[in-house]
């Protein structure tokens, strides 16, 4: 049985860009469809299995990116500076959970923006909003905010290029997990941060000498299995990329492990969902507090019909002043419908503000809204699977509070996201901290 991929084409698709050209857009279509998948089908089924376990609270997954990678910004440092970032995070998060922490960066892909104008306008001049490096330029002038086709060949590129970096990086003795905790303790150190994370960071290092002790020096020390995701959002570049899997002869989207829905871009009868519908990745539908139980449960039946473990990971968005009165009903008439999606807290999208023109975001916010993710959780007790996060390895100043201190007039001092604003590297530890201590206490009363 063939799968048509096409059938998107006839459903009407928000947040694509305009792009001047269709000749020039079927020739890019056709260079992409040709070229090597950046991942394999086998290791999208892997991450579905990793996925299956944390709905059922065996593993926890921590998605964690820039939210606008760029192409200018695809420097080693960059990537080396995430994927340290997540990997400290995760050893921390390790230890809290008990279970391990399946780790997904919002990576080699995330390159375009859905906007919630067509155009900006700046000083009287009007031009087409920025839609990521994907299809335009960030520069405000003219011939930069032209779309432009060939550069869903530069995402091609980029993207291979930070994975190849990142597989290196993962398996090459970069991630080894004594050496990644010893980042930890260097961080703790440098920043003189609560006597609470130090007690935890202890913790870890006297776990880590019992199992030097006992001999436990397995091969799994020393590496790590990475994935990566996007939003799904061209679907002329996602489609592009789709391949038949010759194990099972079922189409795979092999830009990625795992790609997205977004808020913007979930409506069920738009061309999003019908194209995701079609391919075999464990798929992320965004969720924001105008979703009711019947749109939750009309998106599993579209996108997960066969009840597939892992396959369908709910990404819930509603700010830290909705999600306490806001997501119990979702989560309860999912799980009342049969289903066991991954839930997963996004605790960026909602708590986004203006401080003095620049949009940030504040980490008491933030971390209010992973704390009543798990509250909701544990008062149904369903699992609160993982958390999903705009991040950079960097001291940026782009996020308000926490112990990093940064105040609202510091914005200015190093605000360079492309995008929404980010933790910074202080601030993404101290979030993982936190919420590696909601994890152990929630292992101590189930
Ligand atoms: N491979 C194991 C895991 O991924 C242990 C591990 C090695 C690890 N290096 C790590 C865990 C770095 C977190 C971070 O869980
Ligand atoms: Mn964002």
């Amino acid at each position: 049985m063939t799968v048509d991929l096409d059938t998107w084409r006839a459903l009407s698709a928000q947040q694509q860009p305009e792009w001047p050209d269709p000749v020039a857009v079927t020739a890019v279509r056709e260079a992409l469809s040709v070229l090597p998948p950046l991942v394999f089908a086998a290791e999208c089924d892997a991450l579905k299995g990793r996925l299956a376990a944390a709905a059922r609270g065996e593993a926890f997954v921590l998605q964690g990116g820039d939210c606008a990678e760029t192409f200018a910004g695809s420097t080693a440092d960059n990537i080396r500076g995430k994927l340290k970032t997540l990997l400290q995070m995760a050893v921390v998060l390790t230890y809290g959970a008990s279970v391990p922490v399946v780790k997904v960066g919002r990576l080699a892909g995330q390159f375009a923006k859905p906007r919630s104008a067509g155009m900006e306008t700046r000083d009287g001049v009007t031009l087409p909003s920025y839609r990521g490096d994907a299809v335009n330029d960030l520069a405000f002038t003219p011939e930069s905010r032209i779309p432009d086709p060939q550069r869903l060949l530069r995402m091609y590129h980029t993207s291979a290029a930070t994975l190849n970096l990142i597989r290196a990086f993962t398996q090459g003795g970069f991630a080894d997990l004594r050496q990644v905790h010893e980042w930890n303790r260097g961080f703790l150190a440098a920043n003189g941060t609560t006597a609470r994370y130090e007690a935890m960071a202890n913790d870890i290092d006297r776990a880590i000498r019992f199992l030097s002790a006992v001999g436990a020096d397995s091969e799994s020390l020393h590496r790590v299995d990475f994935y990566t995701g996007h939003e799904a959002l061209l679907l002329e570049y996602e489609r592009a990329l789709t391949r038949i899997d010759s194990r099972t002869g079922t189409p795979y989207d092999v830009s990625a492990h795992f790609v997205w829905i977004g808020e913007r871009t979930r409506q069920l009868d738009g061309a999003h969902v019908e194209f995701a519908s079609r391919v075999r990745n464990p798929l992320g539908v965004k969720l924001g507090p105008s979703t009711s139980v019947a749109d939750a449960v009309a998106l599993a039946d579209k996108l997960d019909p066969e009840r597939e473990p892992g396959r369908l990971t709910f990404i819930t968005r509603f700010g830290a002043g909705r999600i306490r009165d806001g997501l119990p009903a979702i989560v309860e008439g999912v799980r009342d419908a049969g289903l066991l999606p991954v839930w997963v807290c996004d605790p960026m999208h909602g708590n986004t503000i203006d401080a003095g023109g620049y949009k940030t975001r504040r980490f008491e916010d933030v971390m209010d809204e992973v704390t009543g993710f798990f509250e909701v959780h544990e008062a149904l007790g369903t699992v609160p699977g993982g958390v999903h996060v705009e991040l950079t390895g960097d001291d940026v100043t782009e996020c308000i509070g926490g112990s990093s201190g940064v105040t609202e007039p510091d914005l200015k001092l190093r605000y360079e996201t492309a995008c929404d604003p980010r933790l910074n590297h202080q601030q993404s530890l101290e979030l993982a901290f936190l919420v590696a201590e909601m994890l152990q206490r929630r292992r101590s009363h189930v």
